[in-house]
Formats: C-alpha cells, sequence, structure tokens
C-alpha cells in the first residue's frame, strides 16, 4: 500500500488541498475534499502531517470507482480488502460526502462488503476491530460556504484507516482558555493553517517570526510544533501577555523564544540575518487602520523586513476584505485592505514578492479576510 489518501474539512476544501500542496507538493485530486499522494506512510509524512489543520481522515489508498452500478462496486471493494485486508477483526465504515452518489445506500455498501469479508481470520467487530475499512461516498458538494471551481465527478473511494494518526483538535488552547487573553486573538485552526500555508515541500522550517504577535495565538502552534518562536509588538502589554501565553504553552525547554517590543519597521535590525524562517502574521486591522494607507504602509514594511531577514522565505498572512471576496472570481478586483487588489499585489511585487497564493475566508456576513500566502520575487 503505497498510495496515502487524505479526506479534507467541508469548510473549505481549497484551502485544504492548497495546505496539502504546501506540505506535500504534487497530489492527485479525486474530489474537493480527496486527495491522493504517491507516497507510503512512515515517520516523516506523519511528521508532516501533524502539521496540518484542515485535513479530517487518513487512510491507505485502495482504490476509487465514478461505476455507480451497486453489485460491481461491491466486488471491486470487496476484491481489493480480500487481497489487502491483514489477518484481525475490521469495521466496514462509511462517510458520504455532499450528495452522495445516485442509486447508491453507504448503510447497504457497510452491509454487503462486510459479509463478502467476513471469516475466520477476518472476523467483524464494529467496537473495536484492528481495521477499519473506509467507504467514501463523494457526491457534488452542498451548500458551500467557500466557492470552489474545481470540476469533478462523483465518486466511490475506500482504504483502510491508519490508526496512528489522529485529527487535529484543540482542546484546552481556545484564546479564551489562555492566560492571557484579548478580542483579537487569532484561534489555533487559522494560525495552524497560516502556519501550514508557509511551508514548502521538502523544508521544515526552523524560525518563526510574527512581527504583530498579540497575544501569540500563530506563535503558540508554531511553539508546539518545534519551531524557534521570534515574536514582537508594539503594544507594550501585548509583549507582557504574549510572554505569558508562551510560557503556559511551552513543554519543551529546548525551544528559543524571544520576545521583543518593536516596531515592524525595525524587525530587521532587531533578529538579524535568520535562514529558514517563515513570517506567519495577522497585522494590525481595525475600523480605522485600513481606512488610512498606515495599515498597509505597515504590511508593506513587513515584507521589506522579511526579505532582509530571510531572502528565501515564505509570508503567510491574513488581510481583511469585504466579503463580496467570498465569490473567488479570480477575474474580480476585489477591495482588499480598503484598496484593489490588483494595487495591493503590485506593492507586493515591488517590495520583491510574488503572490503564490490568495484565497478568500468567511468572517462573518459581511467581513472577510483574505489569505495570502507570498514567496520571494526571484
Ligand atoms: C491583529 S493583532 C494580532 C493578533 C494576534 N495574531 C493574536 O493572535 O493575538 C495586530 C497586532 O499588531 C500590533 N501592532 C500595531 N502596529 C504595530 C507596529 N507598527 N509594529 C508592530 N506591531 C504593531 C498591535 O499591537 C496588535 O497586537
Amino acid at each position: 500500500m503505497s498510495q496515502s489518501l487524505l479526506l479534507g474539512s467541508g469548510w473549505h476544501p481549497p484551502l485544504f488541498r492548497s495546505e496539502i500542496n504546501a506540505l506535500f507538493g504534487d497530489m492527485k485530486v479525486l474530489h474537493p475534499r480527496i486527495v491522493l499522494l504517491e507516497e507510503s506512510i512512515d515517520e516523516i509524512f506523519f511528521s508532516r502531517i501533524s502539521r496540518s489543520a484542515l485535513v479530517d481522515d487518513l487512510l491507505h489508498f485502495g482504490g476509487h470507482s465514478f461505476n455507480s452500478d451497486f453489485e460491481s462496486i461491491v466486488d471491486e471493494i470487496s476484491n481489493w480488502c480480500k487481497d489487502n485486508l491483514p489477518s484481525g477483526s475490521f469495521a466496514v465504515r462509511s462517510k458520504k460526502l455532499g450528495s452522495g452518489v445516485e442509486n447508491i445506500s453507504r448503510r447497504d455498501l457497510e452491509k454487503e462488503v462486510g459479509a463478502k469479508l467476513f471469516s475466520e481470520i477476518n472476523p467483524v467487530n464494529l467496537h473495536n476491530p484492528d481495521f477499519e475499512i473506509v467507504i467514501i461516498v463523494a457526491g457534488e458538494v452542498e451548500g458551500e460556504v467557500h466557492r470552489d471551481s474545481l470540476e469533478f465527478d462523483s465518486c466511490i473511494v475506500w482504504g483502510i484507516r491508519e490508526n496512528n494518526w489522529e485529527k487535529s483538535d484543540y482542546l484546552g488552547r481556545q484564546p479564551m482558555e489562555r492566560p492571557f487573553f484579548k478580542p483579537i486573538s487569532l484561534e489555533p485552526r487559522l494560525a495552524k493553517l497560516l502556519i501550514s500555508l508557509a511551508h514548502k515541500k521538502g523544508k521544515t522550517p526552523q524560525n518563526f517570526i510574527d512581527p504583530f504577535c498579540g497575544t501569540g495565538g500563530i506563535a503558540i502552534e508554531a511553539l508546539l510544533q518545534g519551531m524557534d518562536i521570534f515574536v514582537s509588538d508594539l503594544d507594550p502589554t501585548m509583549v507582557y501577555g504574549v510572554k505569558k501565553n508562551l510560557s503556559w504553552a511551552n513543554d519543551d525547554d529546548e525551544n528559543i523564544i524571544e520576545v521583543e517590543k518593536c516596531s515592524v519597521k525595525n524587525i530587521a535590525d532587531l533578529w538579524g540575518a535568520k535562514e529558514n524562517s517563515i513570517f506567519v502574521f495577522d497585522p494590525p486591522y481595525g475600523r480605522n487602520a485600513w481606512k488610512s494607507d498606515d495599515g498597509l504602509e505597515l504590511f508593506l514594511s513587513a515584507l521589506e523586513q522579511a526579505l532582509k531577514i530571510d531572502p528565501d522565505s515564505v509570508i503567510s498572512t491574513m488581510l481583511p476584505a469585504g466579503a463580496e471576496s467570498l465569490e473567488n472570481n479570480p477575474n474580480t478586483d476585489y477591495i482588499v485592505m480598503g484598496r484593489r487588489w490588483s494595487e495591493i499585489e503590485e506593492e507586493i511585487n515591488q517590495r520583491g514578492w510574488r503572490v503564490n497564493l490568495r484565497s478568500p475566508v468567511k468572517v462573518h456576513k459581511s467581513l472577510a479576510r483574505m489569505v495570502v500566502v507570498c514567496h520571494p520575487l526571484h
């Protein structure tokens, strides 16, 4: 079994695929929420996938079919399982994505495949099986919040669940559970997503830099991934608070954690050159900040400073945008940070960066954020 199947969160399928692309590189897309990697599941794979925010399930890939004839699907799945299921007890579990596949009942699939596989060496155990055969009945996406332009056909996909992996949970580290809380605190899933998007395949970042660290919502997630932390903020209250939050989250004394009061305009002098860095931040925003050019100026300063610290780094950030940007039409010049996106992109290019990814995220009815990932122009 050398291919791995990743099932993504329904919250934002396009960003799920971008995340997997950043962490693993090339992949085959079977459905907006299902991707295949030509990699077997080993230690390196585990360390990468533990960095993902939007993976919901991990399977050793069995096969997929666009066929919708019930009997032949049952045969395909059970034949594959007969060749690949190790001895031990099993359960067949199914999942329906979106509208599912016409004429295919997932409950009937579970029953029929289970009946065909059941034997002395493979008894059924629904409560505590050694192996779980997972069948995903993947159809049209329903009620999507984030527009996805990917074209695809409904399909049925199956494999054996990897038991030594659990999807991320954020128990005990939601913003209000940390010792220092402010309403600006970023929630951990978004923070983790911004960090994973800053990865490049085959390279694990060493240094995490956030020049607008606030309460440290992003820094906490980077620390938990074993990165060295270099964070700063202009507000001394935040500097005090982020120190508290980072020492609360730190359970490993080997990481470097440096926190300073500093304007974004001076971080290159503050930190000096640092190879293998990523810059992940949530710049200041608010009613007034983005109405003047000052907010934009701060963001652009971050770009200039980052290039001085590490000319090969990656920037991953989230910028305020209007709710209309959720239409995600590549040809529309949406307003981001109070300016046309084309103007912002030009400013980014002038600072030596190119936009690698731009994807809107819904905050609430009338507000969105544009997730933006930049790589150096060279
Ligand atoms: C949106 S908040 C960041 C929130 C943070 N991600 C968190 O999880 O708490 C932006 C931060 O930028 C800081 N800031 C504003 N102007 C700045 C400047 N010129 N240089 C550095 N930090 C600044 C603010 O004090 C604020 O803490």
